[in-house]
């Protein structure tokens, strides 16, 4: 097939026949995180590299192996986000808003990008619904976070998704838990995969988190994090699990959660199903408490989450969630001939300004296609135009489901009158 009538490998449409879906995610995400208190923020698609190798760090995978990275006509090296969590830092610090009334809570819908191996449930232009929150210091709101989440989920009426949570301390407590882990892994060493091997001495926790065979095999007797958490990072945690249980939220305690993004401190998270595809994680993520300096601002805590839309879809449709209807045609006005048509093209008006979804005739099309076409669209109900009606200024009003019919006046406050005629058959 030419290449123009092909999306490019990873990539995939959202299709007017699915859009209902993503509005029905979307309308529950937005208006619970703003019941928390967050607002809306949008930030560009490509930001300049640097920021994604300082910010989300440069021995992940995401910044070593996945970047769209390339040079704009100036030779600027620019890169398609691959996540929302820095841009919406770089926008906070250079519009000064955690000079604001702290703590500040945003939140976003935003298109990611990551060079992957496409699989189910793992593509390269990917969706994410993330929240983000400033200057909140206290674990109180890591509990309040993982809840917010926890109640998109139960609106949606989710029942498979489970929560794990952990604590990867700070940089303190964390530098013990690396030398313990590289001298457990160093009897290993010759059997590790070649990125573990690499990363042994850099940033030893991603190797509890490889999905090679032989690594995952290790990883399970590697020593854990909770084992080394010092008194505040551990005091932090029993706060966070203990609100969490005061909130009613059940979550499993999973030590091996390291996450893949380098700027977490203490609580790390993650929300896991069994049925999105290949890849189990619809929701993640934690503390980052030093990111904010890390990218050049003053020394403000932040947390935050982001969800995979297309994932969170994909477990909707295996668990047979309701979705809010598609919105389809309220009302069809057909026409005898042109000039009737043009009549009810300013009927149509009337009742696209009262906020009808209506439609009438554009094509050219003889009553009986009209009609035909009308059906297909799922139009509600319909009405014909034509000169008796015009002249008569009445016209009958049909219900396409139990084809009843009723005489309706055209004339003065037409759309007043059908409003009132359809919120009575509601
Ligand atoms: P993340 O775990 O890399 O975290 O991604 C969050 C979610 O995005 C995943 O749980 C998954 O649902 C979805 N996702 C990631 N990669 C793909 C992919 N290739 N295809 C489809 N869906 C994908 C972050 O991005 C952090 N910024 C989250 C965060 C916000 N942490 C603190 N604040």
């Amino acid at each position: 097939m030419d290449i123009i009538t092909k999306a490019p490998r990873g990539t995939a449409d959202k299709l007017p026949s699915e859009i209902y879906k993503w509005h029905t995610v979307q309308s529950a995400a937005a208006s619970i995180a703003e019941t928390y208190g967050c607002r809306e923020i949008k930030t560009p698609t490509f930001e300049h590299t640097e920021l994604f190798q300082r910010g989300v760090g440069d021995t992940t995978d995401v910044v070593q192996k996945e970047m769209y990275t390339f040079n704009d006509k100036k030779g600027r090296s620019i890169t398609l986000r691959p996540e929302g969590t820095a841009g919406v830092v770089r926008a906070a610090l250079e519009n000064g808003l955690l000079n604001e009334a702290l703590p500040l809570k945003l939140y976003y819908f935003t298109n990611c990008f990551r060079y992957e191996a496409p699989q189910s449930g793992r593509l390269r232009e990917f969706n994410q619904f993330g929240v983000e929150v400033f200057g909140a210091d206290s674990p109180i709101a890591d509990a309040e976070l993982i809840c917010m989440v926890n109640d998109i989920f139960e609106f949606l009426q989710l029942k498979g998704i489970k929560l794990e949570i952990n604590s990867i301390g700070c940089p303190k407590c964390r530098a013990k838990y690396y030398d313990a882990l590289k001298e457990y892994y160093r009897q290993y060493e010759e059997q590790l995969c070649d990125t573990c091997k690499e990363r042994l001495e850099r940033n030893p926790m991603r190797l509890l988190d490889c999905k090679s065979e032989i690594c995952s095999s290790f990883a399970k007797n590697a020593p854990s994090i909770l084992d080394y958490l010092c008194e505040d990072c551990a005091d932090h945690f029993a706060t966070v699990k203990s609100t969490l249980d005061s909130m009613n939220i059940s979550y499993t305690v999973n030590p091996r959660i390291v996450r893949g993004l380098d700027y977490y401190t203490n609580t790390v998270f993650e929300f896991v199903a069994d049925n999105c595809g290949t890849q189990g994680t619809v929701c993640g993520g934690g503390r980052y408490n030093g990111l904010v300096e890390e990218i050049g601002g003053k020394s403000v805590s932040g947390l935050g989450f982001a969800m995979g839309i297309e994932r969170l879809l994909m477990v909707m449709d295996a668990e047979n969630c309701p979705y809010d209807p598609p919105k389809e045609c309220d009302l069809y006005i057909a026409g005898t001939d042109p000039n009737s048509s043009a009549y009810a093209a300013g009927l149509v008006r009337q009742l696209r300004k009262f906020g009808f979804r209506a439609e009438s005739d554009v094509v050219g099309r003889s009553l009986k296609a009209q009609m035909k076409y009308a059906d297909k669209i799922n139009a509600r109900f319909s009405m014909v135009i034509g000169e008796n009606e015009i002249n008569s200024k009445t016209a009958q009003l049909k219900n396409m489901k139990t084809g009843e019919k009723l005489n309706v006046s055209i004339g003065d406050n037409f759309a007043e009158k059908i409003n009132s005629i359809l919120m009575d058959i509601e």
